[in-house]
């Protein structure tokens, strides 16, 4: 770790402790973020913990939905986020004011055609913004979709958005027809099948693990299919030695510190513009840096607000979700 880092790291703890701070990181970020971390997990993980610690400051190392949610659960917080622009590609594919038109839609058709009383559930994964969440039944996560849509009534008409991949994936464990967004993760997507069955050739016997935000041939050819929390819990508990990964790269440093005697080999992305990379990271939680951490609780800023009449609708289907996990 260079000298620069190290500093960083010195300053951030003081000013942490100081200000009664507490630190999160999903397991994407940089590997230098998760180690000055108070709490490192999976979205669920995350939003469970930032209800249950003391403290007057929250920073959450993410991205903008995670420090929205954390926002909304925790009114009486600050609530901080080291960059503003740290976004989300599948957040950004389900806009509220669209999902609301179909929504509508899907309440005349189903009036229409006698099948139902205009009666639809809106099931939103947590990567969405204030605004869809506040149009949502029950929001939920990787780590807890299956659970949650099997407790919902067995007739009701689901919308399911806004990830393609995981609504079809969970309309396949879970036997439903949820109606799906068509919104995908531009790192999950991206994960080369060709490279992956190359893989598999080179390491026979080898278990694939991946993320259910992968495409539909990435995940056929997968034996362990989970969110990020459960993958890096099957690689401790499991007694293989060696395992090939389909998520973002990020979760290796949790994997290897885990598991110092296992080795972790990852799906690469498909090939762009002629340039290969053997790592597949989203670069929106990679604008977490340690400058940026130490910066954000010394000015107190970047703070993460939430309009209120947002955060009262979207409330109710994230503690909706929690109840349910
Ligand atoms: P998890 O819910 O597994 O943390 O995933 C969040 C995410 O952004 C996946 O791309
Ligand atoms: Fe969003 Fe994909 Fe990045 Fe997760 S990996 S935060 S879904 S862009």
């Amino acid at each position: 770790m260079d000298l620069k880092n190290k500093e960083y790291i010195d300053k951030i703890k003081s000013l942490a402790k100081q200000k009664n701070a507490v630190i999160f990181a999903h397991y994407y970020t940089r590997p230098e973020i998760q180690e000055i971390a108070d709490f490192i997990g999976d979205s669920l993980a995350l939003a469970q913990q930032a209800t249950r610690v003391q403290a007057d400051i929250l920073v959450m190392c993410g991205v903008h939905f995670m420090g929205e949610t954390m926002k909304i659960l925790c009114p009486d917080k600050k609530v901080l986020i080291p960059d503003m622009n740290a976004g989300c590609s599948l957040a950004d594919s389900c806009k509220a004011e669209d999902l609301k038109k179909f929504i509508e839609q899907q309440k005349i058709n189903s009036l229409s055609s006698g099948e139902g009383r205009g009666e639809v559930l809106v099931v939103s994964y947590v990567n969405t913004s204030a605004d869809v969440k506040a149009l949502t039944d029950v929001v939920v996560t990787s780590s807890n979709a299956k659970k949650i849509v099997d407790q919902l009534p067995k007739d009701a008409k689901i919308i399911f958005g806004p990830d393609h991949n995981l609504g079809s994936y969970i309309n396949s464990v879970t036997g439903r027809n949820m109606l799906l967004w068509n919104g995908a993760c531009h790192v999950h997507s991206r994960f080369s099948l060709e490279a992956l069955l190359q893989l598999k050739a080179a390491y026979p016997g080898v278990e694939v693990l991946a993320h259910p935000e992968c495409k539909a041939p990435v995940l056929a050819q997968s034996d362990v299919i989970g969110s990020t929390k459960a993958l890096l819990e099957y690689t401790i508990q499991s007694p293989a030695k060696r395992f090939i990964i389909a998520t973002e790269s990020g979760i290796l440093f949790e994997m290897q510190r885990a598991c110092p005697d296992k080795e972790f080999i990852p799906v690469p992305p498909e090939v762009t513009e002629g340039v290969g990379c053997s790592c597949n990271e989203c670069e929106y939680m990679r604008m977490n840096t340690l400058e940026k951490v130490y910066n954000c609780l010394l000015n107190e800023n970047p703070e993460m607000q939430v309009p209120q009449e947002i955060a009262e609708k979207a409330i109710s289907s994230i503690q909706r979700m929690l109840a349910m996990s």
